[in-house]
């Protein structure tokens, strides 16, 4: 292994978990007990995007993973850092009004997304800027920057699971 790879997997570990929340995979929600059901329709939309959100994870996990190895698969992390990019440009359709908790829709978005739409819009473009950061990193193939466009992209993640998701812990 190489020293700045080594240097790399030392510090990824502690960083990934706290950015992604990783493990916790239900979809449990604590808020809107008083709501009606959903629609289903509605509801339908609100499980597309914790799919989509689970492929997200699934795929900035990857290249935790890698990382933590300090001899990481390249090809993996690019192909990986591909669908980080590709999905956050999705994220923007995924919160169509009536999709939120106070709608009696089962999701861990917070009504928080609906009730300030520009700083959730703020949250979405600070993802979407690292992210392309983070492909052009993998495709250099060079550890350090890919560490830093990794810490970037992991505290975009951070910054709206903060505000907008709920159960982050
Ligand atoms: C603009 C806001 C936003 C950004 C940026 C964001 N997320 Fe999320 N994320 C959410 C919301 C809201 C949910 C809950 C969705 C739901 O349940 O309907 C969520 C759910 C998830 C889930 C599903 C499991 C769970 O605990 O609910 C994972 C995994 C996840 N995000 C990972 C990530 C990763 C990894 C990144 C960065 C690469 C990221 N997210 C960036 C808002 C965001």
């Amino acid at each position: 292994m190489s020293a700045s790879w080594k240097t790399l997997a030392a510090g990824i570990s502690v960083f990934a978990l706290a950015a992604c929340g990783g493990g916790d995979d239900t979809a449990s929600s604590t808020q809107g007990d008083s709501a009606a059901t959903a629609d289903p329709a509605a509801q339908e939309i609100a499980d597309t995007r914790h799919e989509g959100f689970e492929d997200l994870g699934e795929a900035f996990k990857t290249i935790s993973d890698q990382l933590k190895t300090g001899e990481p698969d390249i090809a993996a992390i690019q192909a990986s850092a591909a669908v980080v990019s590709e999905t956050a440009a999705k994220i923007p359709d995924w919160f169509p009004e009536g999709t939120a908790p106070s709608d009696g829709v089962e999701t861990d978005a917070l009504n928080t997304i609906w009730g300030k739409p520009e700083d959730f819009a703020a949250a979405i473009t600070r993802l979407q800027n690292a992210a392309p950061v983070l492909v052009s990193a993998a495709e250099s193939g060079d550890a350090a920057a890919i560490g830093e466009a990794f810490k970037q992209t992991g505290g975009a993640c951070k910054n709206c699971h903060e505000s907008f998701r709920a159960d982050d812990d």
